[in-house]
């Protein structure tokens, strides 16, 4: 079982998917929410409108003893800070997701709120990406990757020049993207061994049945709705379910390709192994070619290339160095100088590797 922590939050500081921890009483002893209650939007307004001043929140889950041996760097406080962001996302989403199986409808307004007010300070933090991959990830890998591919197109869609209002239906289009999943029976969905061809078929078909369930909606655009309907498919037809080619697939579409390949690539052990961001998109880059927007994947690699560029590497023979040039062809290693001043050129030294990225400078 997880072991929580408890603590006292102001209700101005709650988010919706946070856990209440102990009974939350109005002023005059009624029972407001009950313990294990999850907040949403509409609930934490109904406690402001009791007069409900502070309630205790389920903080996040104990490290456990095998947190310590991750080689991870010290967290800085942002970055703990979108940790908890993130954490909560996740938990609504979560929330949402078990929803809409039962219930068979999207809860938009949630979902559009959980967008703006949750995934967009996301999209808007110094060093986004990265982060993004060390966050820790606990609950399922449906939910992890709803969040991840919303901050993601969120800040692919930044990087291409979508005015703000774009960027906000880019992230609810990655918000949205799976939501089909949510009509895919759990056996299949969950299923740990290799899916039949019958059984990949029925998870095939989550594309189509998400775009069904948002298509009607009215507040989620065409837009929207085609980048639910074509997040699988490819440049080169290779996609489902129409395989159609090009530019025929919407250019929302495309950018959630991107943030679902990627972010499917860094939630991987094999891809990831302690490599940096950089690493997992020129991977993505090389996989992909001839089936992913070039001119989405070049803007990628170059943006997480002049974030990776500064930063503060952990090698594989122990030593901390900084990353300070970067080769122009896709799949080049790095030069970094070591804390004792040594220039490695990684393109030469194919001996020593990067384990992870500790920080990053400025
Ligand atoms: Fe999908």
């Amino acid at each position: 079982m997880s072991r929580y922590t408890k603590k006292r939050y102001n209700i101005h500081d709650v988010v919706p998917g946070m856990e209440v921890a102990d009974l939350v009483l109005t002023e005059d002893g009624k029972v407001a929410l009950s313990e294990g209650a999850t907040l949403n939007f509409s609930n934490i307004e109904r406690l402001k409108y009791w007069g409900v001043t502070s309630l205790m929140i389920k903080g996040p889950i104990e490290p456990g003893p095998e947190l310590p041996n991750e080689p991870m760097g010290p967290l800085n406080q942002q970055q703990q800070k979108f940790f908890q962001k993130y954490d909560m996302a996740v938990h609504a989403i979560r929330n949402a997701f078990q929803n809409m199986r039962y219930f068979k409808e999207v809860p938009i307004q949630e979902m559009q709120e959980l967008a703006e007010q949750a995934i967009e300070p996301l999209v808007e933090t110094v060093g986004v990406v990265n982060h993004l991959q060390m966050a820790p990830r606990e609950d399922d890998y449906t939910f992890h990757h709803s969040i991840n591919v919303a901050v993601m197109s969120g800040v692919l869609g930044k990087w291409l020049g979508y005015n703000s209002e774009e960027v906000k239906e880019l992230i609810l289009a990655g918000l949205l993207h799976d939501i089909g999943k949510t009509q895919v029976p759990l056996e299949i969905l969950n299923k740990p061994g290799k899916l039949t061809a019958e059984e990949m078929q029925v998870m095939r078909s989550h594309s189509t049945l998400g775009y069904q369930l948002v298509r009607s909606i009215q507040q989620v655009t065409p837009a929207v709705s085609y980048a639910v309907l074509q997040h699988h498919e490819r440049m080169d037809g290779s996609g489902y379910p129409l395989q159609v080619k090009a530019d025929k697939i919407h250019p929302y579409a495309r950018i959630v390709a991107v943030a679902d390949i990627y972010d499917a690539m860094t939630s991987d052990r094999v891809y990831t192994n302690k490599t940096s961001p950089f690493s997992v998109a020129e991977m993505l880059v090389q996989e992909m070619f001839n089936k992913l927007d070039p001119n989405i994947c070049t803007i990628f690699l170059n943006n997480v290339r002049d974030f990776f560029l500064g930063s503060i590497v952990k090698l594989s023979d122990g030593r901390k160095a900084e990353v300070i040039y970067l080769g122009q062809f896709t799949g080049s290693r790095p030069v970094v100088r070591t804390d004792e001043g040594e220039f490695i050129d990684l393109e030469k030294r194919k001996d020593i590797g990067i384990l992870n990225l500790e920080s990053r400078q400025g």
